[in-house]
């Protein structure tokens, strides 16, 4: 007689239906809804079974299982597509971004619902995990645009533009570009689509961080053309070393963010 195990069952389809949405999701972004929907469905109903072996030998990775139909194993992503890498980056960032999505500072249906019941601690805890993993990156995306406009975007990202105002990103970013401790992430190793996306949203508002914004200021200074140049320019780099970020600022750029040390 074949026995069934109806946990096991639930959470094989569980997953099948995950990665199923996942790839549906990274396909285009008009299912997005309709599919972050189903998978949310999925994650939710699956939770109570992942809660029980929670505190059991390693319970952090049970718990994050379903970032990763996102965003890669281990939170890795690729380069290409929309979704971005979150392993490696600072935890502080990660965590600030967990609690915007939560809160409505940053718009996305899957995000916000996948963190809306969640505490700040637990958040903090998710965000730690994820910072830890030191794992490979993706090769760079090569570029078809003219090498003016990248010789452009290279100027705006180590030099910036003092006629307009605008600081260098590697004065926020590192100088590697790979981030800085305690909350600026690094601009490597992102889709390129992802990139432009984010600054356009700071632009139209749809993007915030908690005041002082300072990355709001960066982005309504920035055109679209310079844009264009930055993302496929940084697209393009190799990533240095392991990719890890930069000790804190002891400069300031000219322009104040939240997480800046105390001066
Ligand atoms: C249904 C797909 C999906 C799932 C599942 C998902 N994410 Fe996301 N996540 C996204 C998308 C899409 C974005 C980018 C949204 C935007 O445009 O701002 C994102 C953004 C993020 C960011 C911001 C990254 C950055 O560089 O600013 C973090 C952090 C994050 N997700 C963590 C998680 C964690 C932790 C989980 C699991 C609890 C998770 N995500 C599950 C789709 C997903
Ligand atoms: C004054 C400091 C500062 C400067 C200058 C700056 N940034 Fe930022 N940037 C930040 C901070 C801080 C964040 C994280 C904000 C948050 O918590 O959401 C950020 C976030 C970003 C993100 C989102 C990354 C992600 O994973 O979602 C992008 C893209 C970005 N910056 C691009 C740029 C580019 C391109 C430039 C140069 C034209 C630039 N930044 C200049 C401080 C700066």
């Amino acid at each position: 007689m074949r026995t069934t195990y109806p946990h096991y069952r639930h959470s094989s389809a569980a997953s099948d239906r995950a990665k199923f949405s996942a790839s549906k999701v990274a396909c285009g972004y008009a299912g997005l809804w309709v599919l972050a929907v189903s998978f949310l469905f999925t994650v939710l109903t699956h939770a109570p079974a992942a809660a029980a072996t929670l505190r059991v030998d390693d319970g952090m990775k049970e718990r994050v299982r379903a970032c990763t139909a996102c965003h890669g194993k281990e939170g890795v992503a690729t380069n290409q597509g929309y979704f971005p890498r979150i392993a490696g980056k600072p935890a502080v960032y990660l965590y600030n971004q967990l609690r915007h999505f939560r809160e409505g500072r940053r718009k996305n249906p899957a995000m916000r619902h996948l963190t809306e019941h969640m505490s700040d601690a637990y958040l903090m805890e998710i965000a730690q995990y994820f910072s830890a993993l030191e794992l490979p990156y993706p090769s760079p995306q090569p570029s078809s645009v003219t090498p003016t406009l990248l010789a452009r975007g290279e100027r705006l990202v180590r030099q910036g533009d003092k006629q307009r105002d605008i600081p260098a990103c590697t004065a926020c970013h590192g100088s590697a570009m790979t981030g800085r401790l305690p909350a600026t992430p690094g601009l490597l190793g992102l889709p390129r689509d992802y990139v432009v996306a984010q600054i356009g949203a700071w632009r139209t508002g749809s993007r915030h961080a908690d005041a002082p914004d300072c990355m709001a200021q960066v982005a309504r200074r920035l055109s679209n053309e310079d844009i264009h140049a930055v993302s496929q320019w940084l697209a393009a780099q190799p990533i240095p070393g392991k990719g890890q970020p930069a000790a804190p600022a002891t400069q300031s750029s000219g322009i104040a963010c939240k997480d800046d040390a105390k001066q």
